[in-house]
């Protein structure tokens, strides 16, 4: 299999660079540009490859709340690009495509989108253009880490500053990109795989119980609790946004991913 990644210097890119080894080729900024029709079009043919894995995306929600038009290329003109090509496109999105409408439970692929910002409804116009094409898939997850991300803010904040703030009013699952990686490098490989899934770690928190449950393991730094509401920044966030999946794409428990991760960073 030859895949071409694009977004692969980024947190999940550079996952998915590493466990392709030989059979991944990277692409991003500043050399490739997926908003550039030809510059994707020239890609694709000098590459020819069998599967493309967009992880490309502009991740700064309030930034996105501010640039609509930027979000709309990366995110919808950005795939619609890709899927252009008429190679096999898997390509990630956000569980902010959901807001707050359904609460209290997790949200399976079947429930209907609602974006709760510019972000997600750029990415919702790419979903869309995406699974226009039979054999494409499109792929949902929520607060990625690896070297970074949510979890590893946290420990380290704690840890070195001895002190984290964070919000009481957004729900939602971590995500380790190293094994999101590994589940799309299954679906890469499989053909049949296709159309949407959802895929992060079950247990549904909000930051700042994230925060506590760290800080009772390492015994060390205090928790203060915030809101996006007091924050005032310039994108809403879902109230509820943790996703369930009905595909069997589940990812370890938050609880396992929690233990790695504090194994791996102290
Ligand atoms: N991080 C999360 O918590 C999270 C949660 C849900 C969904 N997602 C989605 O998951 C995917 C991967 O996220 P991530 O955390 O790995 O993001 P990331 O670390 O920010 O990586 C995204 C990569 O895309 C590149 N990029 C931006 N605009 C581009 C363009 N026009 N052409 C080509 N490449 C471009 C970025 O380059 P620059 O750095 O130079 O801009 C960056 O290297 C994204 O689609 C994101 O929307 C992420």
């Amino acid at each position: 299999m030859k895949a071409m990644v694009v977004g692969s210097s980024g947190l999940l890119g550079s996952e998915l660079m590493k466990l392709l080894g030989d059979s991944g080729s990277g692409y991003d900024l500043p050399d490739f540009d997926v908003t550039d029709r030809k510059c994707v079009a020239d890609a694709v043919a000098a590459l020819r490859p069998d599967v493309i894995l967009n992880t490309s995306g502009l991740t700064d929600v309030d930034y996105c709340e501010e640039n609509p038009d930027e979000a709309e290329r990366v995110h919808h003109t950005g795939v619609q690009n890709l899927v252009t090509t008429g190679v096999r496109l898997i390509s990630v999105s956000t569980d902010q495509v959901f807001s707050c409408s359904v609460e209290n439970r997790y949200i399976l692929e079947s429930d209907p989108a609602e974006p709760a910002n510019v972000y997600a409804a750029s990415k919702l116009r790419g979903e869309k253009a995406a699974l226009e094409v039979f054999g494409n898939t499109i792929v949902r997850t929520s607060w990625l880490f690896g070297q970074r991300g949510l979890l590893p803010w946290i420990i380290s904040s704690l840890v070195n500053k001895g002190l984290v703030m964070a919000v009481t009013d957004q729900t939602s699952c971590i995500t380790s990109a190293g094994s999101l990686a590994e589940i799309l490098v299954g679906m890469a490989s499989d053909e049949s795989s296709s159309g949407l899934f959802h895929c992060v770690s079950r247990g549904a928190v909000t930051p700042y119980e994230l925060a506590c449950t760290v800080r009772d393991r390492i015994k060390t730094g205090v928790v203060k609790e915030t809101s996006w509401q007091q924050l005032a920044l310039p994108a809403p966030r879902p109230v509820w946004s943790a996703l369930g999946t009905e595909r069997n794409t589940e990812l370890p428990p938050l609880e396992e991913v929690l233990d790695q991760c504090l194994q791996k960073m102290l």
